[in-house]
């Protein structure tokens, strides 16, 4: 297993597939984001590389970010190509689900296994904005054809932003009673130096306040023993529900201790922790033909520069990158 020099098994590859988006949420990116040009983007060979290369080294678990992963046009293939790889076991995408009414069904026959959505409110006039582009009825069809083409469980999570949506955690939050679906509330983090950095400092919600909220609309909430040590979500129920509500809380209660995420950009480079700007480039040894030992190496490497962890309540965070080219 691939360890880093804090100990931790780096054993799970985020993939970001692609920056652009078809939303504009309002801490994610601005309204007129520019986002880098297809052909500048690891091919869908070039991410098979690099998953097989990461497969020969310990890596199990994969998920494809964005941007909007499904704005990638070759994303079937892509899907295709990695659920193919012998030693990929776990295949999930993070989405906000606007495109699968058409695609669902066939990313399922690919061999992608479930989906994260993305959804911070059931109010349409709240939704729209804090997601600006998004319209609950949109990504709400996307949920119902990723229930439907069993690309479940579902997840759903949902960010909380002061004056935007958070008095809209309960009705999410009620989802649980009859859904055996999983949502998840993500505490604000500033990424970059611009204004969605500035939003998510200034409408920070800490998790304990959702919490409190939810518990006292919906009664108290029953702790879940972790799964995996390295869930990032606490993960509770409601008395005689079927679903999961979980807390995402790195600001609140970081547990980057835990981490075993590895990032691949979409223009090539490992991105050590999300909220750091360390980076290797993983890209010009693949265009040199690096093979997958080559590779290899590189992700062994950036597994042992990983730093220990982010620096955001000392005002320190990523200042390269927004979260669009990170994929969360
Ligand atoms: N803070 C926390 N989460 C964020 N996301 C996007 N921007 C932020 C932010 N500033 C989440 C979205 C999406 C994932 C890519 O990251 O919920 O699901
Ligand atoms: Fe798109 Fe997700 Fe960013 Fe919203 S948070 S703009 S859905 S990538």
């Amino acid at each position: 297993m691939p360890k880093d020099s804090f100990g931790r098994e780096i054993d799970y590859l985020r993939i970001s597939l692609i920056d652009a988006c078809n939303l504009r949420c309002v801490y994610c990116m601005p309204e007129h984001a520019r986002f880098a040009l297809l052909k500048d983007l690891l091919t869908a060979a070039q991410i098979e590389s690099v998953a097989r290369a990461a497969v020969s080294v310990g890596y199990r678990k994969f998920r494809l970010t964005g941007g909007e992963p499904t704005l990638r046009p070759d994303l079937v293939e892509i899907v295709e190509r990695l659920a193919a790889v012998k030693g990929v076991g776990d295949l999930a995408m993070t989405t906000n689900a606007v495109t699968l009414p058409k695609l669902a069904h066939r990313l399922k026959q690919a061999g992608l296994k479930r989906v994260n959505v993305h959804l911070d409110s059931l109010d349409p006039q709240n939704l729209r904005q804090q997601m600006r582009w998004g319209s609950l009825e949109d990504i709400w069809a996307g949920i119902m054809a990723a229930e439907e083409a069993g690309l479940t469980p579902i997840k759903l999570n949902a960010v909380v932003a002061a004056g935007f949506n958070e008095s809209d955690v309960v009705d999410l939050a009620r989802l649980t009673i009859d859904r055996n679906w999983h949502v998840r509330f993500i505490e604000l983090m500033p990424l970059g130096t611009g204004e969605c950095a500035q939003l998510s400092i200034q409408r920070y919600v800490s998790n304990i306040e959702t919490r409190r909220r939810i518990e006292l609309a919906l009664g108290p909430l029953m702790e879940l023993s972790p799964t995996t040590l390295a869930d990032e979500s606490r993960n509770y129920r409601l008395a005689n529900t079927r679903g999961i509500i979980g807390f995402i809380s790195p600001v609140s209660a970081p547990y980057c201790g835990n981490c075993n995420r590895m990032r691949l950009t979409a223009d090539g480079k490992f991105h050590l922790c999300l909220l750091n700007d360390d980076e290797l480039d993983v890209k010009a040894a693949l265009m040199n033909g690096g093979g997958q030992e080559k590779v290899a190496q590189i992700l062994l490497k950036a597994v042992a520069l990983k730093p220990t962890g982010h620096r955001l309540l000392q005002g320190r965070s990523t200042t390269e990158r927004l979260m669009h080219q990170l994929g969360g």
